[in-house]
């Protein structure tokens, strides 16, 4: 190489042209030689990989322009470890670092938005943002569902919903939920008294029973009987139960882009494609049996089914050139849905309600349950109100949930204190100027956050301030007439479908729990939840952590960013725990899962793939909207 260069430089005369190709020929070949020599493929690799990382490192600056966050990206996976093993002070910490921050992991840009306003902000931008769904969860779903419509359709579509969740409408629903509370609380009862026996002498936090998997299963049960009624049995709504820990372990942060048998995602596909399957197939049955003369909608499916009845008559008369009065014009003309339309519309629900109902369970049991004084209030409003009928499962109406104020504050206050979607994942759909000096660049996460709106303490002043659980903040003080920082049900074009369903459902299962139910208890006057002594409670309910000695270890459905949503290192133990725990509140069932060992197996597997997880992409599970 160089005798080469030295000949080049010295030649002072004119070089014939043969001589100059030849001579560059020489240079190619000795200096790709001399690199091929002196380079070793580990060297390469070193060279891309640290290319790839200077690029990971200034695209992250591009993006993160003026925005507050790390000033340097941990190489390629930013702070996913983090989110694996999430802490509450780590998030907590990112939100009051500025209004809007952000993070950058694996190839995903994030922007956490949250104060109130920012938040609010982002909910109410659908021209700039949609909700961020998981890949997987379009499999779930299926492309074709509702829940994944933009813009003017998605309205068009929620329009037509609507009428599923009028007060009427949630009037029929009640009677089925109070069954379902019955059936599952004699047995919640009979676990609480083995439980008692078999660990009698158990200290505060020790023995007892884990009732969270128990609320998750109840949980299930009330939303199915409320979505499909009696088209369902028994043994079908415990398999959903059951399966649908293999949905939300599918949902994952961070997941295999395709799906692949035995994987978390595989067993979850499987999951839903039953639950669609059997929803389907309740579609059926609820036409059939709507199509009765005098048929009363008991459930959802009903309740739809009679409105596209109702629609299609109209239809018809119009056809016929009829004049229909205003009055008798359906609210909204639905048009004809097949039963998997249905039965995939129905899967939304159950899926946007799972994970956050059995959150808000959990919390409003282990809340009320530390706080006697709470417990008997709401008992004493619901003898007040009530009167004879108290205490009578079944009795409950919508005007006696109306009159229920403190009921409905202690239901308010623990989705206050401890809301169960803390996040809510938008996509941004094009460049978006939040703020006069930063745009949120297309493709990047836009994620609201709805706990510090929660937590004001400007907005919530009173009874010992934003961080202190204290239902008269609703009923002393002025915490309703803040709807500006009520987030819990988000805003926007997306809020929750389904609001008033869980607090009136929630505020039901109050009123049952709370009640000396004669006929759980015949010799004495306790509930499942009886709270002479805090001790009773700890011995006989549940093993959630105690609030106030663990504030930021809230349990770990509370940590599901959405409903559907949860974080997969929380959500794998939390499914460990339940598929190795034998008990179960079921009524009738108190065998182990039949299928454990299976399901371990599952488990196990998706060990050994994660580290394939840096070749995936990001997924925050989400069915926001959903
Ligand atoms: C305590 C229980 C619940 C909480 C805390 C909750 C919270 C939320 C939140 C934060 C959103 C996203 C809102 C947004 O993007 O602005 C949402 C969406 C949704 N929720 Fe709920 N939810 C609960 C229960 C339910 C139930 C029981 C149902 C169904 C019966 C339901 C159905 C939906 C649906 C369908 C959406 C998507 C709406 C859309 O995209 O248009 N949710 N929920």
């Amino acid at each position: 190489m160089a005798a080469v260069m030295d000949a080049l430089n010295s030649s002072s005369s004119i070089v014939p042209a043969s001589t100059i190709e030849a001579t560059v020929g020489a240079i190619n070949t000795s200096f790709l030689g001399a690199i091929a020599e002196n380079t070793s493929t580990f060297g390469i690799i070193v060279t891309l990989l640290a290319a790839a990382v200077i690029y990971d490192q200034l695209s992250y600056w591009r993006q993160k322009g003026t925005l507050v966050g790390p000033a340097w990206k941990i190489p390629f996976i930013g702070p996913f470890l983090e989110s694996v093993w999430p802490k509450f002070e780590a998030y907590h910490a990112k939100w009051l670092s500025a209004p809007l921050s952000c993070v950058s992991v694996f190839h995903k840009f994030v922007i956490i938005a949250s104060t109130r306003d920012m938040a609010r902000q982002i909910f109410n931008a659908p021209a700039y943002v949609k909700p961020c769904v998981v890949d997987v969860a379009i499999k779930l779903l299926r492309a074709e569902n509702w829940v994944f419509l933009d813009g003017k359709a998605h309205v068009e579509y929620r329009k037509g919903l609507n009428g599923l969740f009028t007060r009427q409408a949630l009037a029929a629903y009640l009677p089925g939920q109070q069954e379902v509370y019955e059936e599952y609380f004699e047995a919640f009862h009979e676990v609480s008294e083995t439980a008692r026996k078999e660990q009698s002498g158990a200290g505060p936090d020790k023995g007892g029973a884990k009732f969270v998997y128990h609320l998750r299963e109840l949980t299930c049960a009330v939303a199915c009987r409320t979505f499909v009624g009696h088209y369902m049995s028994h043994a079908q709504v415990k398999e959903i139960a059951d399966d649908y820990y293999n949905i939300t372990a599918a949902l994952e942060l961070v997941n295999f882009p395709i799906i692949i048998p035995f994987t978390k995602t595989w067993y979850g596909k499987k999951a839903a494609d039953k639950v669609l399957e059997t929803f389907a197939s309740c579609a059926t049955k609820a036409r059939i049996r709507m199509k009765q003369p005098g048929a009363k909608a008991e459930c959802i499916m009903d309740r739809w089914i009679m409105e596209m009845m109702g629609s299609e008559r109209y239809r018809e008369r119009i056809a016929r050139g009829e004049t229909v009065p205003a009055e008798e014009k359906p609210q909204h003309v639905l048009r004809e849905f097949s039963d998997f339309e249905i039965s995939m519309t129905v899967f939304t629900f159950l899926f946007a309600s799972q994970d956050a109902t059995s959150s808000a369970a959990s919390w409003l049991l282990q809340l009320t349950a530390d706080r006697p004084e709470v417990l008997r209030k709401v008992r004493d409003e619901g003898k007040n109100i009530m009167g004879d009928r108290y205490g009578k499962y079944g009795a409950i109406t919508i005007d006696d949930v109306d009159k229920l104020n403190y009921t409905r504050a202690v239901v308010k206050e623990t989705l206050r204190y401890r809301p169960p979607v803390i996040m809510v994942p938008y996509l941004v759909k094009k460049d978006y100027p939040v703020t006069p000096t930063y745009t949120a660049p297309k493709g990047s996460m836009l994620i609201p956050s709805t706990w510090l709106s929660l937590h004001d303490p400007e907005a919530y002043p009173t009874h010992g301030g934003a961080d202190e659980f204290a239902p008269e903040r609703w009923t002393e003080a002025d915490a309703e007439d803040k709807g500006k920082n009520w987030l819990v049900f988000g805003t926007g074009p997306h809020y929750c479908l389904g609001q008033q369903y869980a607090v009136m459902n929630l505020m039901v299962r109050s009123n049952n729990l709370e009640t000396e139910n004669p006929k759980a208890h015949t010799n004495r006057s306790r509930s499942l939840c009886s709270t002479s002594s805090p001790q009773t409670t700890t011995g006989t309910t549940t093993s959630l952590p105690h609030p106030r000695r663990s504030r930021s270890s809230p349990p770990s459905s509370l940590w599901s960013v959405q409903p559907l949503l949860a974080i997969p290192s929380v959500i794998f133990l939390l499914t460990t725990h339940n598929r190795t725990t034998s008990s179960s509140a079921s009524p009738g069932a108190s065998q182990p899962r039949p299928r454990w060992q299976h399901q371990k197996k599952q488990l196990l597997i998706n060990f050994r793939i994660f580290p394939l997880f840096f070749i995936a992409h990001i997924k925050t599970p989400n069915l926001s909207g959903c």
